[in-house]
């Protein structure tokens, strides 16, 4: 039994954030951030709004998109490293919002592969046969962590959600398989070093300024195009297929640069690569689900199509997910 994606959604704050607004409080500009990112502009919450809010409108959209009802959701699985709060997770307050009330839920830490991460274990219950719908929800409300006196991190993320229903394949279709990666020596390079049992919240952490993302933006980055690529092709091989088979590559939106360079590598014609950094930045677990839904809304998957997905992000944590297209089941 495969399991397969059966309603897509998305959701970004109404609030944009343009590249000539952040020139006002950070040394950057336009022009940089597009040549080196790719970015034009990213959305970001309102104060009060958090990641629970918006994957609560991804997650009625989801229903209202399936013709679902919420008590008919077994499990909800969201990836995200920017919770409500450290417990509850952010999962039991949107089945609380949904009224999901036959639903199990928690929150999964993966960074920018935490989609990815939360698809692959939502399918594992699907194959189980337990489960019939399973809800994954990708979000991260990266304003809550980002530092606006580094320019280093502060000009790459944004806020925003995005989701699916996973279900049973009827057919032979839906995910064909999967390849995840963890590396945890590259913790030092990506990371949020206070606010958790190492370096609970104190006078000084927020002094050192240590609740705020931090990277090592060029070890990331050669990191991210060669693990998405080495993984996306073995995956590839291994369902005997070639980068030119693929009909959508859906890609983690880090930065436009790696982005294509991983494309290339794959052997992915560049038309088949899906890019929407521009609008959004980087919304860490959000960005592939809200390529996804996107590919939907705008008819470039069809059923029947390979659709590969493939992230990296901190952990070191990097994956790949090989889907043919089946939404209508
Ligand atoms: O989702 C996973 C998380 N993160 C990533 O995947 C990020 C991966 N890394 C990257 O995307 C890139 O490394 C960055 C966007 C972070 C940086 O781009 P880069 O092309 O690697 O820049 P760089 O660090 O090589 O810096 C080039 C120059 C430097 O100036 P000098 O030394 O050449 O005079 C930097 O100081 O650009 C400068 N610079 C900036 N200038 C304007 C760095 N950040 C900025 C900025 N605005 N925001």
């Amino acid at each position: 039994m495969k399991a397969t994606i059966t309603s897509t959604a998305h959701y970004v704050p109404e609030k944009v954030l343009t590249n000539s607004e952040l020139e006002k409080f950070v040394d950057t500009s336009d022009e940089w951030i597009q040549s080196r990112v790719g970015i034009k502009q990213r959305h970001v919450v309102n104060e009060g709004e958090a990641s629970s809010d918006m994957s609560t409108e991804v997650a009625k959209s989801l229903l209202q998109k399936r013709g679902i009802s919420p008590n008919e959701i077994d499990v909800i699985i969201i990836g995200t490293v920017t919770p409500d709060h450290p417990t509850p997770s952010t999962a039991a307050i949107v089945q609380n919002n949904i009224k999901a009330k036959n639903a199990w839920a928690f929150d999964l830490s993966a960074a920018c592969s935490g989609f990815l991460y939360s698809l692959e274990t939502g399918a594992r219950f699907i194959e189980s046969g337990k489960y019939k719908y399973i809800m994954v929800i990708g979000v991260d409300t990266m304003t809550s962590i980002l530092d606006f006196k580094d320019r280093e991190t502060c000009i790459i993320f944004g806020d925003g959600a995005g989701g699916v229903i996973l279900e049973a394949s009827k057919s032979n279709s839906g995910i064909l398989g999967s390849i995840l990666k963890t590396d945890g020596s590259g913790a030092e390079s990506l990371n949020v070093l206070a606010g958790g049992s190492k370096f609970p919240a104190s006078i000084d952490t927020i002094n050192q300024r240590q609740h705020y993302i931090k990277q090592d933006g060029k070890k990331v980055f050669k990191f991210a195009i060669r693990k998405m690529s080495d993984v996306s092709t073995q995956l590839l091989k291994e369902n005997g297929l070639s980068g030119t088979d693929v009909d959508l590559f859906i890609p983690h939106q880090a930065n436009k640069r790696i982005i294509e360079a991983t494309g290339e590598r794959c052997g992915i014609p560049k038309d088949k690569v899906m890019i929407n950094i521009d609008k959004y930045g980087n919304t860490t677990a959000g960005t592939i689900p809200i390529a996804l839904n996107e590919a939907v809304e705008k008819n470039l998957i069809s059923d029947g199509d390979y659709v590969l997905l493939s992230a990296f992000g901190s952990g070191f944590t990097w994956g790949s997910i090989l889907i043919k297209w089946n939404s209508k089941n």
